[in-house]
């Protein structure tokens, strides 16, 4: 099953709940572009430079965690679940997720975890569209900006009219990148959680996979 939607959607939340509920592997996609991002500024290369951060992302050796209870992850060794989520990595992830060469090292392998996998609920921006186009369930998961930053500064303890205009800068880029930008699938569900809650969320998505017939 496919999760797509911008930041702050409730995606990672929700995704993880699901999988559990459902037994199911989790792929978070962004974590893997978020870990490379971690081994570019670990390496000191300039953001500007595509084809170094690709020399770096080909290089790392990146260990990706599917359990939805503890998804770990390690970058050479390093347990990088903390480090991924600070601010440092948060701005520069857009710039290094844009980079051709990153993309298409990280979907391919995004392909052979999910091959290898069974049952996953794989999250991101591009799974349904580019990563995983024949998924038994797409869905677009979105909320309100306001909402978004919400949720994002009750998470990191930041200000919301900062978290808003960074969660502003961020979608803009990551919709408005030459490859594979944050695109509804044609054939996804749209859901907006700017009023649901989370167990309404997954409650919703586990009874169209019912509708679809992958789970009874
Ligand atoms: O979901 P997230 O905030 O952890 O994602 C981090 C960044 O990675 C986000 O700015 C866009 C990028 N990303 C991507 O380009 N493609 C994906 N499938 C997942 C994330």
């Amino acid at each position: 099953m496919a999760v797509d939607g911008p930041s702050g959607s409730g995606k990672s939340t929700v995704s993880r709940r699901l999988a559990a509920a459902l037994g199911a592997a989790y792929l978070d996609t962004g974590a893997m572009y978020r870990a490379i991002t971690w081994a570019v500024l670990r390496s000191g290369v300039d953001l500007g430079d595509p084809a170094t951060i690709a020399k770096v992302a080909g290089e790392v050796d990146l260990r990706i965690g599917t359990d939805p209870a503890h998804p770990h992850f390690s970058a050479d060794g390093e347990d990088v679940d903390a480090a991924i989520r600070g601010p440092e990595v948060t701005s520069a992830v857009s710039a290094v997720a844009a980079v051709p060469a990153v993309r298409e090292l990280l979907v391919n392998r995004q392909r052979d975890i999910i091959a290898a996998a069974g049952a996953i609920v794989v999250e991101g921006r591009d799974i349904g569209q580019v990563v995983a186009p024949d998924a038994d369930l797409k869905v677009y998961l979105t909320a309100s900006a306001l909402e978004r930053a919400r949720r994002r500064s009750s998470e990191h303890d930041t200000d919301v009219q900062a978290t808003a205009e960074a969660l502003a800068r961020r979608d803009h880029l990551d919709s408005t990148r030459k490859i594979d930008p944050l695109q509804i699938a044609p054939d996804a569900v749209v859901l907006d959680s700017t009023e649901l809650g989370i167990d309404e969320v997954v409650s919703t998505m586990i009874e169209l996979l019912r509708a679809k017939g992958v789970v009874t």
